[in-house]
């Protein structure tokens, strides 16, 4: 069934400096603290009016209904087929679901116990290849998290471009090198090209048995058996887990070895938290369902085509890219999940960076630009350096007045100096950047999509988006193929 979009439509667009003004409670109407994470929507024009309309069509949407649907084990994924169950490989989820997700998490850490005692030879580095949701993840929890202790390099690749590969191989030594290929399928050609040229280099540096020395992480054993890994090193995971929602399963590998165990558990937990706070929460005081109301509102009533992110925290600049696998592979969709045409924009274009870099590049047309662009604003105030304070002050302080300038602006005679102001922000303030907040912020972000989704009739979780290009490219690979005068004169300038 469509949405009735009528009531939400017709919400009056009050400015945001009028919305405080008229209410003295706004800010604790439309703030939240959860998981250790302070959510601010009060700079954005929701208003309580406008989340009792989003209410009222989340039930006629069964909202609820899918969202329990999702934590049982149902099939929410109808194109495909396919239960989702990332949220069981943090602990909530159908049972017999969970506890297969906690065999392979045992299974993983036996492995790790392992390497750590040198069962399969000296490991310094970690040489991780996989792509897309297989890639970004890791790479995230990674970069964010192991900044104090680094136990081993871990180098993630994704690119089928030799150079990202070339970079790596410059900076490890092969003979200690342990290498992972993470693909859900184990079919993706990328990172197939990319296994066999490491396997390469280090048989060409004469490392014995190569293949001793591969990790698999895929849902797909048998075919990672077929491609050379040994049982005993596969560590899958569940089908019903999606690739861009995977790196709570043994896709985190890189994390659960690189961060330590400890680490990776209180990542799930923090996650585990904010799925108990998304399915037991009423809507008005849940907040993957008020991000969403927000995306929505702007997205469908005001025509915004984009959301920027901007993590003023240096460790989270993957935010960024991160975010646009989750939210555009999983809502960049036209039609419904039940192959009606949406009607509708779809989710934003997902963009972002890290402030206070972005202030100095890209922040002129946020505050001035004729496209409305909603910020968000992400910072933990706890510091990540060492450094006097004055550096982490004046990171929060840019990432504050940010969002006070895009809501005030300011009028002067000159219109070049004029800034209309009532631009929308929402900040996410965490207590601290560590692995139990980052879960907790990570798991925010997937259910704000499954509510996006919901919303919209959209089957968040297939992507047959991406399929036609690996085709055309597969069927370019073999030769003997024409496409289009371009294409082909392309072909021929590249390759003779
Ligand atoms: O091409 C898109 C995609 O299927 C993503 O959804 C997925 O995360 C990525 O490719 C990698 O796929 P796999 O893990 O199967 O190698």
């Amino acid at each position: 069934m469509t949405a009735d979009w009528s009531k939400i439509e017709a919400l009056p667009a009050t400015k945001l400096t009028d919305l405080f003004a008229q209410d003295s409670e706004r800010l604790s109407k439309l703030s939240l603290d959860v998981a250790g994470i302070h959510f601010d929507w009060s700079k954005t024009h929701l208003t309580t009016d406008a989340i009792a309309a989003f209410e009222e069509m989340a039930q006629a949407q069964d909202l609820a209904g899918k969202r329990q649907a999702m934590f049982s084990g149902e099939i929410v994924n109808v194109t495909e087929g396919r239960a989702v169950e990332h949220t069981a490989e943090r602990g909530e989820g159908k049972p017999e679901s969970v506890a297969i997700a906690q065999a392979s998490h045992a299974r993983m850490r036996t492995l790790i116990d392992a390497i750590e005692a040198d069962a399969l030879g000296p490991v310094r580095h970690i040489l991780h290849v996989g792509i897309g949701g297989s890639a970004l993840g890791p790479q995230l929890l990674v970069d964010a998290l192991g900044r104090d202790d680094k136990r081993y390099d871990v180098g993630i690749v994704a690119n089928v471009d030799g150079v990202a590969l070339e970079d790596m191989f410059a900076k490890f030594d092969p003979a200690a090198t342990l290498l992972v290929v993470a693909s859900k399928t184990f079919t993706t050609t990328e990172t197939l090209m990319n296994a066999e040229s490491v396997l390469q280099w280090m048989t060409e540096h004469n490392v014995e048995d190569p293949y001793g020395r591969v990790i698999a992480l895929t849902a797909a054993p048998e075919k990672a058996m077929e491609w050379g890994v040994d049982e005993t090193r596969i560590l899958p995971f569940a089908e019903s887990v999606g690739g861009r929602y995977s790196l709570w399963s043994t896709i985190g590998f890189p994390a659960a070895i690189g961060l330590g165990w400890d680490k990776f558990e209180e990542l799930l937990e923090g996650a585990a938290e904010m799925d108990r706070h998304f399915r037991l929460s009423a809507l008005h005081e849940n907040a993957p369902a008020l991000a969403a109301f927000a995306d929505l509102y702007y997205t469908q009533v005001r025509g915004a085509e984009t959301r920027a992110t901007f993590a003023y925290d240096e460790r989270l600049r993957l935010l960024p890219s991160y975010l646009q696998q989750l939210e555009m592979e999983s809502n960049g969709k036209s039609v419904t999940a039940d192959g009606e045409p949406l009607g509708r924009p779809s989710a934003a274009i997902t963009w972002g960076g890290v402030g206070t870099e972005a202030q100095h590049a890209v922040f002129q047309l946020l505050h001035q630009g004729t496209h409305l662009v909603p910020v968000e604003f992400v910072a933990a105030i706890e510091p990540g350096d060492t450094l006097p304070d004055e550096h982490h002050r004046a990171l929060l302080l840019n990432a504050f007045a940010q969002g006070a300038a895009l809501m005030a602006g300011k009028q002067v005679e000159d219109p070049a100096r004029s800034y209309s102001g009532d631009r929308p922000s929402s900040t996410l303030l965490l207590d601290d950047l560590d692995a139990r907040t980052l879960g907790a912020l990570i798991a925010f972000y997937e259910h704000r999509v499954f509510v996006n989704g919901v919303l919209l009739g959209i089957n968040s979780f297939d992507q047959f988006g991406v399929e036609l290009g690996k085709e055309m490219a597969k069927a370019a690979e073999k030769g003997g193929q024409t496409f289009d005068p371009s294409t082909d004169d392309l072909i021929k300038r590249a390759f003779g």
